[in-house]
């Protein structure tokens, strides 16, 4: 019954790393999916997640049984107070539900076929470019898609005024997706002022904002900072979204552990929309996996923990920052034509390049360099070993 079936074709960022497995050159380093990376080239367990585990382990009052739909209560409240502030008015005022969810991708997934089932405005407006998941996701869920200029090419910086111009004329009450901080794919944000701004329109016009947070303390080293825009316009009182994942900031990619929040105008509101995400979730996995919530609620509840934690989160945010200027110099060194300031400009786990996807093609063909045909490379994935050689690839796509 199968035999038409077509062949799909791989991820545009997690089947670079299929690519990347199958090169059996010793120079190849994989700069796509946004993953961190040690100086050595390694995966990196914080040590403050083995402690966490460990403390797990040795507990022999903790018992496999399932979680509650919504997951892990100490988590929950622990995610929130994390986006949202310890003395946020919306927690105080319990005007938040918030659920465990499957890292980012299952947190926008729930929060979008909520969206679907209990929202009058089906449409959702996504930046362009965004992260290639966000459009899938939110088509599956019975959104309907549309996009609003975010990044200009030719500053390789934000195309403020496009962006502006697109929210004004957005369909009244539509859903607006928001990248909290450090902007995938491109490492452009906007500035506090151009937030202020971006709220204000949006609240005029009943846009409800929907943050996607995939890399809190990633951008500047400082949760609270990454976390501003979120915070902006939860202290308005208006309604809000907010996916959250530990993948790239607690380096739980594999435990697939996120939350979805959503900040409501009253404790009432908030109940019943938390009963409608129960049935929302239960169909899709029933409830949530209890491991690597565990682990982040054991580290976000002691103290000491947490500032290991904070600490090791900036090391990695400082080696990021670090990888930036190094490639920026290289190309520097190299005389290499253009501007690459946007190099040391842009923030978070990625630049965006500006190559072209035939450039793209001729760095993995001839260099064995791995990135998104969009020409993101992930910064993460560097090391001062590599960046030369990543620099040669650039220099030589670029002048031939
Ligand atoms: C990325 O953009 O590389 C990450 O968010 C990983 C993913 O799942 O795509």
């Amino acid at each position: 019954v199968f035999s038409n079936i077509a062949q799909a074709p791989e991820d545009p960022i997690l089947g670079v790393t299929v690519a990347f497995n199958k090169d059996q050159s010793p120079l190849k380093v994989n700069l796509g999916v946004g993953a961190y990376r040690t100086e050595e080239g390694k995966p990196l367990v914080l040590n403050v997640v083995r402690k966490a585990e460990q403390l797990l382990v040795n507990d022999q009052s903790r018992v496999k049984e399932y979680l509650p739909i919504t997951g892990l209560a100490d988590f929950n409240k622990l995610s929130a107070k994390l986006i949202f502030g310890a003395d946020s008015p919306a927690i105080q005022e319990s005007r938040v539900t918030t659920v465990q969810c499957l890292s980012g991708t299952g947190s926008l997934r729930v929060g979008g076929e909520f969206l679907a089932r209990h929202y009058h405005e089906r449409t959702i407006y996504i930046p362009q470019p965004t992260w290639g998941n966000h459009p899938k996701i939110f088509t599956l869920a019975g959104l309907s898609v549309k996009t609003y200029r975010y990044y200009d090419p030719s500053t390789r910086g934000l195309n403020f005024q496009g962006l502006l111009e697109d929210l004004t004329a957005a369909t009244p009450g539509a859903i607006v997706l928001l990248h909290a901080c450090a902007h995938n794919p491109t490492g452009v944000d906007p500035t506090v002022d151009q937030w202020e701004q971006i709220r204000r329109l949006m609240r005029s016009k009943g846009l409800l904002p929907f943050f996607d947070s995939a890399y809190q303390g990633f951008a500047s080293g400082s949760l609270d900072a990454d976390a501003q825009s979120v915070r902006m316009f939860v202290a308005d009182g208006g309604e809000c979204f907010a996916a959250q994942s530990y993948a790239k900031n607690m380096g739980l990619y594999g435990e697939r552990v996120g939350a979805l929040s959503i900040v409501c105008k009253s404790a009432d509101v908030a109940g019943r929309v938390e009963s409608q995400l129960k049935l929302v979730i239960r169909p899709m996995y029933s409830n949530p996996p209890i491991h690597g919530a565990s682990i982040v609620a054991t580290i976000l509840k002691n103290s000491e923990m947490y500032n290991e934690w904070t600490m090791e989160l900036k090391a990695m945010a400082d080696r990021i920052i670090s990888m930036r200027q190094q490639l920026f110099d290289a190309l520097q060194t190299r005389g290499t034509p253009g501007d690459w300031s946007h190099i040391i400009k842009q923030i978070g786990m990625f630049t965006f390049t500006g190559l072209n996807s035939e450039q793209v093609a001729f760095m993995t063909k001839e260099y064995h360099i791995y990135m998104t045909s969009d020409g993101r490379i992930s910064m993460a994935g560097l090391s001062s070993r590599t960046v030369p050689h990543l620099a040669d690839a650039i220099h030589v796509a670029v002048t031939s």
